[in-house]
């Protein structure tokens, strides 16, 4: 393992690292026990991703923990999900205090389950100080409806006179969305062999470096993580130039 972590150049790491963490369900149903013990032994993935992330020297990590559509699912996951993050809210809050990690949020919080919201919005406050990284998660997240609240958020400023039309930009619309002040993630990753956004950070991915692996989420650890930088240090990323203007 430390061979991998030796080849990573620290010189060019991604700032922001965003992951859908996928085939939670199906790594249960490969050990033949319920989907909920995929979801727990997923939550032992986020810790360690969380660290590596972190140790490298990572600025943010985006999870993509729970989408709007997931509200679809059987009941009974649904509050297994939503009881799961209390308990890991509870359980790591410690943790991130002890290696200097933020907590943020993104995603229609509103809407969460009172416990839920409350177990985050006060893991936020109390993490609120740390400098080393910030672990944002996605939560009721959902890409399309967060541009529409931007655009409406702008409109409004348009239509009471302190913005001008003419003055709506990228810097302006960025300034809109939930990830305000968040730069955008460099590389995506997605675990499960699914090689689809699922409503995930649309506008903040315009340009990122899209990796995708067959491993299940709770089979992700350090040396996955490692192997995705790599790969993300591999490519060229031209944003529209020749090869050649790069090295000159
Ligand atoms: C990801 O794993 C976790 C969430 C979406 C909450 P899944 O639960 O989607 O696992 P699969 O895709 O069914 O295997
Ligand atoms: C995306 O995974 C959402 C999260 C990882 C939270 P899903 O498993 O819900 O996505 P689909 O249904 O395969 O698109
Ligand atoms: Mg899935």
């Amino acid at each position: 393992m430390e061979s991998l972590k030796s080849k990573i150049n620290l010189e060019r790491l991604p700032k922001h690292v965003a992951i859908i963490m996928d085939g939670n369900g199906r790594w249960a149903k490969k050990h033949g026990k319920p989907r909920v013990f995929g979801h727990r032994n997923g939550v032992k993935s986020v810790r360690e991703v969380t660290e590596c992330a972190a140790e490298l020297g990572i600025d943010y990590l985006t999870l993509y923990a729970f989408s709007t559509e997931n509200w679809s699912r059987p009941q009974k996951e649904v509050e297994a999900l939503m009881l799961l993050l209390v308990q890991t809210l509870h359980n790591e809050i410690s943790t991130l205090n002890k290696n200097n990690i933020k907590l943020q949020a993104i995603g229609d919080l509103e809407k969460l389950p009172g416990k839920t919201r409350k177990a985050l919005l006060s893991g936020i406050e109390l993490t609120k100080d740390n400098t080393r990284m910030t672990l944002v998660l996605a939560l009721n997240y959902s890409a399309k409806w967060e541009i529409l609240e931007a655009t409406k958020k702008v409109a409004e400023n348009v239509k009471n006179g302190s913005l001008g039309l003419e003055d709506i930009n990228e810097d302006v619309f960025s300034n809109a969305l939930s990830t305000k002040n968040i730069p955008d993630p460099e590389l995506l990753i997605r675990t499960s062999g699914e090689t689809r956004l699922s409503n995930f950070l649309l506008w903040q991915l315009a340009y990122a470096e899209f990796y995708f692996t067959a491993e299940f989420w709770p089979d992700f650890k350090k040396e996955s993580f490692y192997q995705a930088i790599l790969d993300y240090q591999n490519r060229e990323r031209r944003f529209g130039k020749t090869s050649e203007q790069l090295v000159t």
